[in-house]
């Protein structure tokens, strides 16, 4: 017997790993419906980041899937682009795709996550890799968002490790702290996927050479966008490799959390005006009792995989028109 289909809303700030994200979960459509993707200012605006999930998702042959234009400022802050030495001007490495023709959705991205909630209670799952506030703002509209959805699964944070953005905040919860507090306080049906699992894995110099020689438009166009982002991570690994940030969270977000060490404890975020700005304070002192329950726990914290990420996610993004 076929397993049910995950109905999934994909909140995105596109952006390099936005991207290969994307592409898996294309791959992925026998396991995962898109219903609907929201962006939000990041990596790149929201409306450039709308612009470049549609031209990805025509590209991979899904030009029909709803996007929506999220928050294009944070809760508190104003948008500031300063990520361009990592995702490039246009978030995707600065290659030119062929422009889609497909029509924005008519909602805005909280709206369209309200609605898709309400249609489908119990039964809608969120992946996030961008800053928090399109959900943040869904939650203000909809305070029972919660209790509507099935799993939110987070790229964000640092639990043990360190951040990327501050010695102790991860980029996407550091853009907008009032955002995630407000999430992580209201929610207790999270899954977090922070640096501490995203670092561990990787794609080397090799992986993109493979991507660019493909047969698959898609996969070249990642092969493409790579360069510029590894060039970005030789300061951190220290040889031609980057992060999987995102595409390690839509994997765990269609598969499941089962092949990890993800320990459900409480999560709250510091969103003071002091040094720990961003930070996400996680109850980790169960690890020395293999993390007993924990009765206000709110989060499974992923720490490790068994999964091959990025073998996994090469192979998928080869399969890709
Ligand atoms: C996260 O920040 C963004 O730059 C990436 O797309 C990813 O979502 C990593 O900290
Ligand atoms: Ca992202």
């Amino acid at each position: 017997m076929s397993e049910k289909k995950i109905k999934l809303y994909f909140d995105c700030d596109t952006g390099i790993d936005d991207a290969m994200a994307l592409g898996y979960l294309l791959a992925e459509s026998d396991k995962v419906d898109i219903l609907a993707i929201g962006t939000v200012c990041g990596n790149v605006a929201a409306d450039a980041g709308a612009r470049n999930t549609l031209e990805l998702a025509r590209l991979a042959g899904f030009p029909a899937i709803p996007v929506a234009v999220g928050e294009r400022d944070y809760l508190r802050q104003a948008y500031l682009c300063d990520v361009q030495h990592i995702h490039g001007d246009n978030g995707i490495g600065d290659i030119a795709l062929e422009a889609s023709h497909a029509k924005l959705a008519p909602l805005s991205a909280p709206d369209l996550l309200v609605e898709l909630a309400r249609a489908h209670p119990g039964e809608l799952d969120i992946l996030a890799t961008g800053p928090l506030t399109n959900i943040a703002k869904a939650l203000q509209l909809e305070p029972a968002l919660g209790e509507l959805i099935g799993t939110l699964t987070i790229m964000g944070g640092a639990a043990l490790a360190p951040g990327n953005r501050t010695p102790v905040a991860e980029a996407n919860i550091a853009c907008d702290p009032e955002a995630a507090a407000m999430v992580f306080k209201a929610m207790k049906n999270i899954v977090m996927v922070p640096l501490d699992v995203t670092m561990s894995h990787t794609f080397e110099e090799a992986d993109r050479l493979k991507l660019l020689s493909a047969e698959s438009r898609f996969a070249q166009a990642i092969g493409q966008m790579l360069e510029r982002y590894i060039q970005f991570y030789i300061n951190t690994y220290g040889r031609k490799a980057c992060a999987l940030h995102d595409p390690v969270a839509a994997v765990l977000a269609v598969q499941g959390i089962g092949a990890c060490l993800a320990p459900n404890v409480k999560v709250t975020i510091d969103d003071s005006d002091g040094p720990g700005r961003g930070q996400t304070l996680c109850d980790m002192r169960g690890r020395y009792m293999n993390y007993p329950p924990q009765r206000d726990a709110n989060c499974h914290v992923v720490l490790s995989t068994e999964l091959n990420m990025s073998e996994l996610l090469l192979a998928k993004l080869l399969s890709l028109a």
